[in-house]
This record gives structure tokens, C-alpha cells and sequence, in this order.
């Protein structure tokens, strides 16, 4: 069983913070990485939030709230943040360029031993571990959205990852309560490769005039229990994070079965990316 303690989660995004709150839930001293002091606060807020939903819920205790609230500290500087822990956690925005750089950092700063996991939902373990010294300590751990309500991580081994680190990714996961599902380094690992085709299909159903975006939801949800429609789950994800995805898969396996529906391209094009811009294929309040 792994001794780890001290978590370092790079990102206060949806995802990050997600994150760092089941981290922090299940013991883990968590420092919570943003670039600034108000994104900090921000992805606090959403942590404590949360936390209060499950009170209510009478999921957790008030008491509860408090000590997971307690072991989670906001950071600025991640040289800082990484320099005692034992694992980082990356879940900044989907960009080669961003996580190379921020790795290539951990890297610098974090224990010799220590685990680097990234949360990428696309982009492939093996070439972000090989931007650091220790692609043997490097691996994918997927969570999904809402973090603290979804069961599974997806742990993703790239082409050199030690399987010591594998079972300690494993372990912990199990100890935040989670299900991991063990996968190797290929596009899209297994929940995007078929997941994203699903979705994607579900757009070409609207852009071939099959149906309207409502009725294709409802055939999924009503006819195959799907807690979402795909096209509803798409606006959650943010299109812009389904198109990226698809495009990984169609660069990835050079297979025409994965190409982006036009209508997805120019949906991204105008700026509806789904929940967070209040517009996608339907409508919300912002
Ligand atoms: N934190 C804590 N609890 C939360 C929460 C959050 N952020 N969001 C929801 N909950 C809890 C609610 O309190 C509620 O608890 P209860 O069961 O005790 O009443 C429960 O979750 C359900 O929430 P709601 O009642 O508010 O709403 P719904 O019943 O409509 O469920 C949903 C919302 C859980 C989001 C459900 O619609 C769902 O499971 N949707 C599918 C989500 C999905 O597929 N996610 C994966 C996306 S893909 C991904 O993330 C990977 C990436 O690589 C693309």
C-alpha cells in the first residue's frame, strides 16, 4: 500500500477542483495549484460549494466539510507546491504546449520519487512523459465530470510506465472511493475512443436533418437509459473539448470513421461551446 500523504493538484478548473475535493475528502493534504490568487478563490468556492450539496444530501457531516475544507491549500507558485509531495495531479487546459511546459517544471521541483499523473483527456502519456526525467513514474490518471460523483478513473500506462506505479495509481484511486480501469497509451485511451464517436454520430444526426438535438437525446435517454443525451452531454463536456478529442482520434488511427461532424467544427468556429458560454445545442443560463 502506498505511504502517499501530500498531493499536489495543478488546475482549479472544473476538473482540478474536482479533483483536489476528492482528494481532500479521503485524507490526502492537498495543495491546489492556480496562476491566480482570484482563480484560486474561485475554484474554493466551487470545492465548498460541493461539499455543502453533500451536507444537505446528508452525505458528509458538517464536520466533514470542515476538515476536507481544512487539509486544502490554494498555491501560486508550483515549484512550491510540488516540492514535498509525493504525487501531482495535472489538469490544466488540453494543450501540448501548456502541460509540457508545466511538467517539464514539476519535474524540476518535485521529489525524485515522486508520481506524475496527468488527467488529459486525449493526448497521449508516452509523449508527455518523455518531456520529463522519469517517464517511469509518469502516468495517466483520467477522472470525469462531475468528479465527485462519477466512480470511475481511467489509469493509462504509457509505453514505460513502471507497473509498481500503476498499482499505487490504482490503490489511491480506490482509497478516493473511485473504480480504476486499467488501459494502455492508444488515442483516446478507452472512454474517449467510445465515447466521442457516439457523440459525434449523434451530431451528424442533427447536421443530416435525422432529428432535432431534443429527440435525439430523448431516443438515448428514453431508449437506452443514458442519464444524458449525447448532445447534452457534449454541451457539459464543451464542444470545443469533444472536437479536440475527435481530431486526436482521426490524427491518431488516420481512420476517416473519426472525422469531426462540420457542424461540431462550425459550432466551435462560432463560439457556442455548450455550458460554459450558455449556448451549445441548447441553451443556459450563465
Ligand atoms: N459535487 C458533488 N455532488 C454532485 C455534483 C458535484 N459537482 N454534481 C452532482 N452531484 C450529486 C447531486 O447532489 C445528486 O446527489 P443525489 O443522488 O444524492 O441526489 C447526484 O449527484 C445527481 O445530481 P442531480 O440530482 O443534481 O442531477 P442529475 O440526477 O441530473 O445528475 C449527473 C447529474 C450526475 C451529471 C448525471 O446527469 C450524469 O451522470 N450525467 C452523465 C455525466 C457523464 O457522462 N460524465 C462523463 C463526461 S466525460 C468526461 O468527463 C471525460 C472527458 O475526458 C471528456
Amino acid at each position: 500500500m502506498s505511504d502517499i500523504k501530500k498531493v499536489a493538484v495543478i488546475g482549479g478548473g472544473t476538473m482540478g477542483n474536482g479533483i483536489a475535493h476528492v482528494f481532500a475528502m479521503s485524507g490526502f493534504n492537498v495543495k491546489l495549484v492556480e496562476t491566480r490568487r482570484e482563480l484560486a478563490d474561485k475554484a474554493l468556492n466551487t470545492i465548498s460549494k460541493n461539499l455543502t450539496r453533500m451536507v444537505t444530501k446528508e452525505k458528509i457531516t458538517e464536520k466533514q466539510k470542515e476538515e476536507t475544507l481544512l487539509r486544502i491549500q490554494a498555491e501560486l507558485n508550483l515549484a512550491d507546491a510540488v516540492k514535498d509531495v509525493g504525487l501531482v495531479v495535472e489538469a490544466v487546459p488540453e494543450n501540448f504546449e501548456i502541460k509540457k511546459r508545466i511538467f517539464t517544471e514539476i519535474d524540476r521541483h518535485a521529489p525524485e520519487n515522486a508520481i506524475l499523473a496527468t488527467n488529459t483527456s486525449s493526448i497521449s502519456i508516452t509523449k508527455l512523459a518523455a518531456v520529463t526525467g522519469r517517464p517511469d513514474r509518469f502516468i495517466g490518471m483520467h477522472f470525469f465530470n462531475p468528479v465527485p460523483v462519477m466512480k470511475l478513473v481511467e489509469v493509462i500506462q504509457g509505453l514505460d510506465t513502471d507497473a509498481e506505479v500503476t498499482q499505487t495509481i490504482t490503490d489511491i484511486s480506490e482509497k478516493l472511493g473511485k473504480i480504476p480501469v486499467q488501459a494502455n497509451d492508444f488515442p483516446g485511451f478507452v472512454s474517449n475512443r467510445v465515447l466521442m464517436p457516439m457523440i459525434n454520430e449523434a451530431i451528424y444526426c442533427v447536421y443530416e436533418g435525422v432529428a432535432e438535438p431534443k429527440a435525439v437525446d430523448n431516443v438515448m435517454k428514453l431508449g437506452m437509459a443514458h442519464p444524458m443525451g449525447p448532445l447534452r452531454l457534449a454541451d457539459f463536456v464543451g464542444l470545443d473539448v469533444c472536437l479536440d478529442i475527435l481530431n486526436v482520434l482521426y490524427d491518431g488511427f488516420k481512420d476517416p470513421k473519426y472525422r469531426p461532424c462540420p457542424l461540431l467544427v462550425k459550432m466551435v468556429d462560432a463560439g457556442k461551446l455548450g455550458d460554459k458560454t450558455g449556448e451549445g445545442f441548447f441553451k443556459y443560463d450563465t
